[in-house]
């Protein structure tokens, strides 16, 4: 990959390419729960770059501004949040969640004046346990990507975020690498002390019985199809058939009456990421077992600094590998899946170099990726904004994991998952 081409997809503030991209697409800016109560402290955000602070009013409704009060720039977070607007510690000027002037205690003044201090507001709306936020044009999306963890009822579903210390393009990657599950998540313990977790059992024996997937890549409407293949037993294959939704977004594939997954990988600003991990069932609530599971940093969450959304694990403490448990246990000897990608992903560097890179078939997915975002940013660049952006309907369905005969091709399993 020419070194220009790296820095126009992992440059995401206002006037780059990527980053005009993104703003045509609604984003995920923090959690519901962090704004958990109707004027309750604000929150300080920072999303493509552009540093802002997040508020829920009095009646509920969520602004989301500039992080600094147009007067002579404090910090809005420092505020009161009191009778339907955020007012500055400062000297007291007070905005509504759109961001216009409510109140200008320091000056006599008219409507004109108020006004003309208005400060910076993107629009926002509430989704699948997620506030959203649009960043872009003016002629806003008519709604946030339909996803379908959006429309199950909240005990169906469990969302949660923890920090990545790099950009968010090596975290997508990540999330579209079919062959790094064979080694990274390897799990060596003997048969018998293997404990099949959430249902993963089949994933993590064909897995390591074949580490050499077969990878088909299809361009399709919302972005990629990914299938790998892999051997299950002499007659039949393992498949995993995953879904890469523009910009940044992951349907991971899982067994048909498994929880479902979803990844949304989110710019912070070049050098850091949120990882959005979504969990969810169709039918019926998410158990205790399960949720606790998650919570708890069991088998494939990173554990989270308490009160925090940044994970025990880090570089400075090597991602609490313990090379014993290396040894004879795991490939990594790091505990949980998600902190095992957090740290190959971390270690590639705060923006990964991919001028450096030597990449195989495997990596096909990634490429077509990058080239898929490249064109696309292109594009904008020439006046033709994304179409899937307004498109909240093509982000719906979930992705597949599943054993089929070796005779059917993948063109007949497709029209079977979409029947
Ligand atoms: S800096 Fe905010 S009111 Fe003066
Ligand atoms: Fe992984």
């Amino acid at each position: 990959m020419r070194f220009e081409d790296n820095i126009t997809l992992t440059h995401t503030d206002r006037g780059t390419p990527m980053g005009d991209l993104f703003r045509h697409f609604w984003m995920p800016a923090l959690l519901s729960e962090e704004l958990p109560a109707n004027d309750c402290p604000p929150v300080r955000v920072k999303l493509l770059g552009e540093e802002l602070v997040a508020f829920r009013d009095t009646e509920g409704k969520i602004g989301l501004l500039d992080a600094f009060c147009p007067h002579r720039r404090a910090e809005l977070y420092l505020g009161r949040n009191e009778g339907s607007g955020l007012r500055c510690a400062y000297h007291g000027w007070k905005f509504d969640v759109n961001g216009k002037c409510m109140d200008l205690p320091t000056e006599e003044c008219g409507e004109r004046l108020t006004e003309r201090m208005c400060t910076k507001a993107y629009p926002t709306m509430e989704h699948g346990g997620i506030v959203w936020a649009y960043m872009g044009p003016e002629e806003q999306p008519a709604d946030a990507p339909g996803f379908d963890f959006c429309l199950v009822k909240p005990e169906q579903r469990y969302v949660s975020k923890c920090l990545m210390k790099c950009n968010y393009l090596q975290a997508l990657e990540g999330s579209i690498d079919y062959s790094h599950i064979s080694y990274l998540h390897k799990d060596l313990k003997s048969e018998s002390a293997k404990v099949d977790v959430f249902g993963l059992g089949e994933l993590i024996k064909y897995s390591e019985e074949d580490g050499r997937p077969t990878i088909f890549v299809d361009r399709v409407e919302h972005g990629l199809q990914i299938a790998a293949r892999r051997n299950a037993d002499e007659n039949s294959y393992y498949w995993r058939i995953a879904r890469w939704l523009m910009p940044c977004f992951v349907i991971v594939p899982t067994a048909p009456e498994n929880v479902c997954r979803a990844n949304l990988f989110v710019p912070i600003d070049d050098e850091n990421c949120w990882w959005y991990r979504i969990r969810w069932h169709a039918e019926r609530a998410l158990t205790e077992k399960e949720i606790d599971g998650y919570k708890n940093g069991a088998f494939d969450y990173a554990e989270l600094i308490p009160g925090t959304y940044l994970p025990r694990g880090s570089r400075e403490n090597d991602y609490l590998q313990n090379r014993l448990i290396q040894r004879s246990q795991s490939y990594t000897g790091i505990p949980s899946a998600q902190l095992q990608d957090l740290a190959v992903q971390e270690s590639q560097g705060r923006i990964h170099d991919r001028s450096r890179e030597r990449l195989v078939k495997t990596d096909i997915p990634i490429v077509q990726c990058r080239r898929l975002l490249l064109e696309a940013a292109d594009e904008c660049r020439n006046g033709k904004a994304p179409a899937i952006a307004s498109r909240p309907d093509v982000y719906g369905g979930r992705a597949y994991a599943i054993t089929r005969p070796r005779e059917m091709a993948l063109a007949r399993i497709r029209e079977e998952l979409s029947g």
